[in-house]
């Protein structure tokens, strides 16, 4: 099992901006981390956290649908740690609605393209360093399709696999890879779900705990550890509860 603890480590987090990336990229430098490469598709929207955190944040101009940007970043990497995929949309669409392909085509650009074409671009710095992660942030509706946003669910199900997929090829690397399954979170991205929500800051302290703890799956939240527990025992219930969730 790799743990790895976060201070004096170098990490990279997409989407740094705002939301749960931007949380996780306080709460690495609160535990000691050496410097955040915080990407951000708007360079600006990292002025505050540059005017807060000096040297030990370094912004990245990046979006993650864009190859020539995802290189530009990579290219001022050299020593890389922790590597964070946070960035995300949240396109909704049915599989049988009108937006059932444009949406997907959306989820599936940032969501999985976006985390496959980063991960590429800087696995060789991770490679060379010894007690490395790799933070995915796949979702709940990853583990069991929720109709409301279907398509959203299939990228994040590709996610889940990525994870794995990365953790089988890393086996001998002395990396952490972990998969994080959030329920509803309080973020711009949630602003529409009625439920009781999860504050971005408490799901950053349970991924950078389970970072020195080694987790591999982190469900960040009430709801996440319920469906979490169920996943365990019997998969086929969270499809039968999601399947509920019509919008
Ligand atoms: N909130 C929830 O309930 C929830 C639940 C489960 C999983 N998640 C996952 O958690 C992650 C973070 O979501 P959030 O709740 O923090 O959402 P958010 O507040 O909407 O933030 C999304 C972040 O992703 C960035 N982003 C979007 N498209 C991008 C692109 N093409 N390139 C680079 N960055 C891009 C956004 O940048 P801009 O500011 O430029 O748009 C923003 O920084 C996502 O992967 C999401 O799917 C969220």
């Amino acid at each position: 099992m790799t743990q790895v603890n976060p201070k004096g480590k170098i990490a990279l987090v997409s989407g740094a901006n705002r939301g749960i990336g931007k949380a996780i990229t306080e709460e690495l430098l609160a535990k000691g981390a050496e410097r955040v490469y915080a990407g951000a598709r708007k360079i600006e929207t990292l002025n505050e956290l540059k005017a807060q955190y000096g040297d030990r944040l370094v912004p990245l101009q990046l979006d993650v649908t864009d190859q020539n940007s995802i290189e530009n970043a990579a290219s001022q990497i050299s020593d890389l740690d922790i590597l964070v995929n946070n960035a995300g949309v949240f396109a909704l669409g049915g599989v049988f609605s009108s937006q059932a392909v444009p949406s997907l085509k959306e989820n599936l650009d940032v969501n999985v393209w976006g985390l496959l074409n980063l991960s590429n671009a800087v696995i060789d710095p991770l490679r060379k360093e010894n007690e490395t992660a790799i933070i995915n942030i796949s979702s709940v509706a990853g583990l069991g399709n929720m109709p409301m946003a279907a398509t959203y669910s299939v990228s994040k199900a590709a996610v889940h696999s990525l994870t794995q997929g990365m953790r089988a090829e890393l086996a001998n690397n002395n990396t952490l890879v972990m998969g994080v399954y959030p329920g509803p979170i309080d973020t711009d991205m949630a602003a529409g779900v009625d439920m009781e929500k999860e504050s971005p800051q408490n799901v950053a302290k349970a991924i950078v705990a389970g970072l020195s703890e080694g987790s591999e799956d982190i469900y960040p939240d009430p709801m996440s550890n319920q469906v979490g527990q169920f996943y365990a025992g019997n998969p086929k219930a969270v499809e039968q509860q999601f399947a509920g969730f019509t919008g």
